[in-house]
């Protein structure tokens, strides 16, 4: 699908008012996107969970208005209030998306969200948020044009949301989403996040994530500023060639259920994305104590167990545990005993791969 077949090419049919609903997950990539080019295309593929838990619900409300007009027209609503600061985010998201969403200005929208995930757990809320607003644009198009089919329905949620957020075009279907074009990867592409498309072992469907919230406060350094610091950066090239590298590798280490090579990759990747910011300018150390305390203490663990659990960590100092399902007691009870206490006031969310975005009915 090319970025010209996104544009509706038909009538749309008239549709004066409605409400729509959906949930979007968050994701945790295995292989990371850190840094990007122009128009929001990633300088390197990248792979993720999709989650279950961490999700956000997002009803769009929409009335024609009377008289079309050159202005984006909308409210946002965060857990029931009005939320002014984050206009402007969804101000340029109209911007960017408009050519593909010519209906956009015809409309006057109510956009009302939620997390289930607490408000301030340093947990980025763009991938799921965007991704919820996204698939809701892309119900009222269904409205709109009757003929558009699943597929073209999916593609183009994950494309308009990675406008919005890049890690947000990951988010729309479930299991394990590859976003980037790779050259073993069947169908991928840099415009929209695309299912695995291989055989992927038992053990990795079912996977478990636990986040380990090491710090709850606003993230230090922001996506947009963090993924800036690849340009000029002194290693970017090598490391955009690591990510192509181990999302190769990836593919026979899922198909295999080999968990101590999916540990290696992945491991790798969460400390080389740190490793990026600790060596860009300005430098960012993003971990804290704490983080360091829960790396080395799942390491010693995992050497007297010998059971695979790893982990990975997003651009802050949260950890997540990832681990198969059969092994859930144990790690929880390990969590429990041993890393609750390097969490903020004990928290931590238990989460594993889930299904993607969903309809709630209205
Ligand atoms: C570290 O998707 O938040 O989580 O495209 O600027 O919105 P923008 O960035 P964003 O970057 C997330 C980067 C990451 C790694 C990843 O999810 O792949």
């Amino acid at each position: 699908m090319t970025q010209k077949d996104l544009i509706p090419k038909q009538e749309p049919k008239k549709i004066k008012s409605g409400e729509v609903t959906w949930q979007s997950p968050s994701n945790i990539a295995l292989v990371k996107y850190w840094g990007k080019k122009e128009n929001q295309i990633p300088a390197n593929p990248s792979i993720s969970f999709t989650l279950g838990n961490c999700r956000s619900t997002t009803t769009l409300k929409f009335t024609e208005k009377e008289t079309s007009d050159n202005t984006f027209e909308f409210d946002f609503f965060f857990e029931g209030q009005p939320k002014e600061d984050f206009k402007p985010k969804i101000q340029k998201f109209f911007q960017r998306i408009e050519e593909y969403c010519p209906y956009l200005k015809d409309y006057k929208f109510e956009i009302h969200s939620e997390n289930s995930f607490p408000h301030s757990s340093g947990i980025a809320s763009s991938a799921s948020g965007m991704s919820a607003i996204a698939v809701c644009l892309m119900d009222l198009e269904r409205q709109l044009f009757p003929e558009i089919e699943e597929e073209y329905f999916i593609q183009k949620s994950s494309f308009l949301a990675r406008l919005g957020s890049g890690s947000a075009s990951r988010s729309l279907e479930g299991g394990l989403v590859v976003w980037g074009e790779h050259k073993n990867i069947e169908g991928s592409s840099d415009e929209y996040g695309v299912k695995f498309p291989y055989d992927v072992h038992e053990i990795f469907k079912t996977y478990k994530d636990t986040i380990l919230l090491v710090d709850k406060g606003e993230k230090q350094v922001s996506s947009t500023v963090g993924h800036d610091l690849m340009h000029g950066h002194p290693f970017a090239e090598n490391r955009f060639a690591q990510a192509h590298d181990n999302l190769d590798k990836l593919i026979s280490v899922l198909k295999s259920g080999n968990t101590q090579d999916f540990i290696k990759i992945v491991e790798s990747e969460a400390l080389t994305l740190h490793a990026m910011m600790m060596s860009s300018l300005p430098y960012f150390i993003l971990m804290k104590p704490n983080t360091l305390e829960i790396i080395n203490k799942i390491w010693e663990y995992r050497e007297k167990t010998e059971i695979p659990v790893c982990f990975t960590l997003d651009a802050g100092a949260n950890v997540h545990v990832l681990y198969p399902e059969i092994h859930e007691s144990k790690i929880l009870e390990f969590i429990n005993n041993e890393l609750v206490v390097y969490c903020q006031n004990g928290h931590y969310i238990c989460d594993q791969v889930g299904i993607g975005a969903t309809k709630i009915d209205n």
